[in-house]
């Protein structure tokens, strides 16, 4: 097939261009004047790192792009004004926890760091600044949120995730959703948000990235498409399709995820991309088609719309037309679906290009790093403490926010290799993360605040602290099968562990030996972090573990801090260390905010979203498995997780009493309604969050022994009691049948209130579902 480059004047007086017509009067007149050229550019979203943009705009009339390096969205936006019906383009980049390729945006903790506030209104908030800052830059589209749920810890991408429940990612997720889109496409501070991984992306085999994965439709019915549901209900504009394939079928040809569920069921009538080059991996990776014609005709017809970074498609679906093998009113369909996008964006009349005016008020504002702050304050999680935080029994803050002391200057030695990483604060998606190549040394450094700036921001004027790295993690080296993949994608580096540093070491043991206090700070880094980089082993990789156990063996108070993507798996000095705090990547504010925790000017708030393992081998660890097998151990080692879902310290003392069932008997439509008495008796305020999990005791199918079905948070001051309300729908009660479709089981049900989802720290009472 020859290539024709269409060019020509745009039709400036046509029904399309009528700001006044109906958007489905704009798009149907639209469509009758568009050859197939130009439809099939409409459904390609190409990435313009390598490409040539005249070949992507001009050429292949792609009605989409990603990851645009800032200097050139001009050029492409203006190309695709110059093409024959001047169809504005769509533009389109991973925001995933801010503005992550944009320099000095404001980089928000990770969607696992974040989910540990169990805060959706924070997380509206989160996203709504995000939207801003990115619709400033002349970006429509945000692939966010991640709704995957954690299964395998050694998934590289478990940082995006919002851990491991469905219900508390389907919350989060649709805050988010809420967030990014605002008021609506017509608000010019909205962006598209994005559902992804539509569906099961992370059931991995062995945590290896986009593996087949295992599931059967009724056990995604049961845990993976709970949180997409919420996501559709909540408005998310289009859905992103995962890379893997299940049972045979890549997500790209399944009808059954497409078609019956999400666009059937849920009445889904938004826009699909597809992930990376899906249709080409059909070709190359998955070998079910022979030909980019055939993947081409899989795609389209299975009910795909936008196909991601793959040239190819051009010819491929004109010639899949000619041979019969495509129906244009398909192809009519997807471009439908893409140009409502670009009417109800107001693309026609405001290409909504850069605006570099507004950059200067929102990107990286006042107000966005205030709000990050309050995110990162929200995403700690303290798992241990023997009574040495808060130091010094806790400070205060002057005006300005530094602490002020008791009177005794003290020495905080602050050690490890993620102690003062910029790129360990900001983990995955962010800067030089690896994804896009113009921003080699990543976010501005002034715009992050490691462990060491926070510390030395607000401890004490009178205290010193000192920095030692202590130890390496890894050494990188060229993937010897080149740079690039099959896929066009950065190939990630090969990891090597570092070895033990004994001069690097000799000297973090004599700056804790001189220090009062001894902060750790260890984790992960992002070699070992994101796509393509999942991990054999949980373990803190390099000279981490030696840099542990020497810094124990001081004597000096050890604190140790995780800087990570995931949980890993802890060494006895860690996990006996006078405290123990996870921030995983706390966003550009992190520093400042696990400084304030330690020396108590905030207070512990975080739950964990993710159970932690105590061994790889324990894979997985979520808690909500599901009942029946042989006893609940290995020969060799317990099944209970290190930490558990749920969990999470304070600085004081909260106590559950009294928890008292207000119906016992609910019709299957009604609500459960329980209250539960929560004190603070220990002399500090507390943020608790109050989570309720139903067991359904008898069961038509096997089913998790218990499940998150509500949470609530309430503040406490010291000294205080309050009772918190419950109110679970009947309706969430439910599970998935033996053939396949929810329901929910009248009979007898038990509530469990607590701090987690730790059976020794809930309270239960019985409740029954009539039918
Ligand atoms: C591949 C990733 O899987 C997906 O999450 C991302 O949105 C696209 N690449 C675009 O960068």
């Amino acid at each position: 097939m020859t290539l024709e480059i269409i060019v020509g004047q745009p039709v400036r007086s046509a029904l399309y261009l009528d700001p006044e017509a109906s958007v489905e009067t704009r798009i149907e007149d639209l469509l009758s004047r568009m050859t197939l050229a130009e439809k099939v550019g409409q459904l390609l979203m190409l990435d313009t790192q390598h490409g040539d943009l005249e070949d992507v705009v001009s050429a292949k009339l792609a009605g989409s792009v990603l990851h645009v390096a800032p200097e050139r969205m001009p050029e492409a936006v203006d190309l695709a004004r110059r093409t024959r019906l001047g169809i504005p383009l769509l533009t389109a980049d991973d925001g995933i926890h801010g503005h992550s390729f944009w320099p000095g945006a404001t980089i928000f903790p990770t969607q696992l760091a974040m989910a540990c506030s169990w805060d959706p209104a924070l997380l509206q908030r989160v996203a709504r600044a995000a939207a801003t800052e990115i619709a400033a830059t002349g970006i429509h589209w945000t692939f966010s949120p991640v709704l995957c749920i954690t299964r395998d810890l050694r998934w590289g991408r478990i940082n995006e995730t919002f851990g491991e429940d469905p219900f508390l990612i389907g919350e989060l997720g649709a805050a988010m959703v809420r967030g990014y889109q605002g008021e609506g496409l017509s608000d010019p501070t909205a962006v598209l948000a994005c559902a992804k991984h539509f569906a099961g992306y992370s059931e991995t085999l062995g945590g290896r990235d986009a593996s087949e994965a295992d599931l059967s439709p009724r056990k995604l019915r049961s845990w993976f498409l709970p949180p997409f549901e919420q996501a559709a209900r909540a408005g998310c504009r289009t859905f992103m399709l995962g890379y893997q394939s299940i049972d045979g079928v890549p997500i790209t040809a399944h009808q059954w995820l497409i078609n019956d569920v999400l666009k059937g069921e849920w009445g889904f009538t938004g826009t699909l991309v597809t992930d990376w080059d899906n249709v080409g991996r059909m070709v190359y990776d998955q070998r079910i088609c022979a030909d980019h014609v055939e993947a081409a005709a899989v795609a389209v017809n299975s009910g795909n719309d936008l196909i991601m970074a793959t040239p190819a498609f051009f010819e491929a679906a004109q010639e899949a037309v000619a041979r019969g093998l495509i129906e244009e009113k398909q192809i009519d369909d997807a471009v439908r679906r893409v140009l409502r996008l670009k009417f109800e964006l107001g693309l026609f009349e405001d290409p909504r290009t850069a605006d570099p005016e507004r950059q200067a008020q929102v990107i990286g504002c006042r107000e966005h790093a205030d709000l990050n702050l309050e995110t990162a304050r929200r995403s700690l999680v303290l798992l241990r403490n023997d009574g040495i935080l808060p130091l010094d029994g806790g400070l205060t803050a002057d005006g300005t926010g530094r602490a002020t002391g008791h009177g005794t200057p003290r020495t905080i030695a602050v050690i490890g290799p993620n102690a003062d990483s910029p790129q360990a604060m900001l983990g995955d998606w962010a800067g030089n993360s690896g994804q896009v190549p113009w921003m080699p040394e990543g976010h501005p450094r002034e715009s992050v605040e490691t462990v060491v700036d926070g510390l030395r921001a607000v401890a004490p004027a009178d205290w010193t602290v000192t920095h030692a790295r202590g130890a390496d993690i890894g050494r990188l080296a060229p993937d010897p099968e080149g740079p690039v993949g099959p896929d066009g994608q950065p190939q990630p580096p090969v990891f090597t562990p570092a070895p033990v540093d004994q001069a690097q070491l000799r000297e973090a043991v004599a700056a804790a030996q001189a220090a009062d206090y001894a902060v750790v700070v260890v984790g992960d880094t992002i070699a070992l972090t994101g796509e393509g980089k999942s991990t054999a082993t949980l373990d803190l990789q390099g000279g981490q573990i030696a840099l542990l156990d020497a810094i124990a063996a001081t004597g000096t108070p050890m604190i140790v801090v995780l800087i990570q993507s995931k949980p890993s798996t802890l060494p006895d000095s860690a996990l006996n260390a006078a405290a123990l705090i996870e921030a995983f990547n706390p966003g550009m504010r992190g520093g400042r905010a696990i400084a304030e925790l330690l020396l108590g000017l905030i207070e512990p708030s975080g739950r964990l979203p993710v159970s932690f393992a105590r061994h790889a081998g324990q894979q997985p660890v979520f808690y909500n498995q599901v009942r029946g097998q042989h006893g609940n151990r290995y020969a060799d080692l317990t099944q209970d997780p290190m930490f558990a879902f749920g969990e999470g310290l304070t600085y004081t003392t909260v106590t559950y009493s009294a928890l008292v069932v207000h119906d016992h008997d609910v019709p299957a439509d009604g609500t459960v309604n329980a209250t539960v008495r929560v004190t603070n008796s220990g002399n500090r305020p507390a943020l608790e969050t109050v989570q309720a999990y139903v067991s359904d005791l008898t069961t038509s199918v096997t089913w998790a022994e218990q499940e998150l079905k509500a949470f609530t948070q309430v503040e406490i001051p010291p000294g205080e009691s309050m009772n918190v309300t419950i109110s679970i729908p009947a309706a969430r009660c439910s599970l998935v049948t033996a053939d396949n479709r929810r329901v929910v089981e009248p009979g007898e049900f038990t509530l469990r209130v607590g701090p987690s989802s730790r059976r020794e720290q809930q309270l239960s009472a019985g409740f029954r579902i009539r039918a």
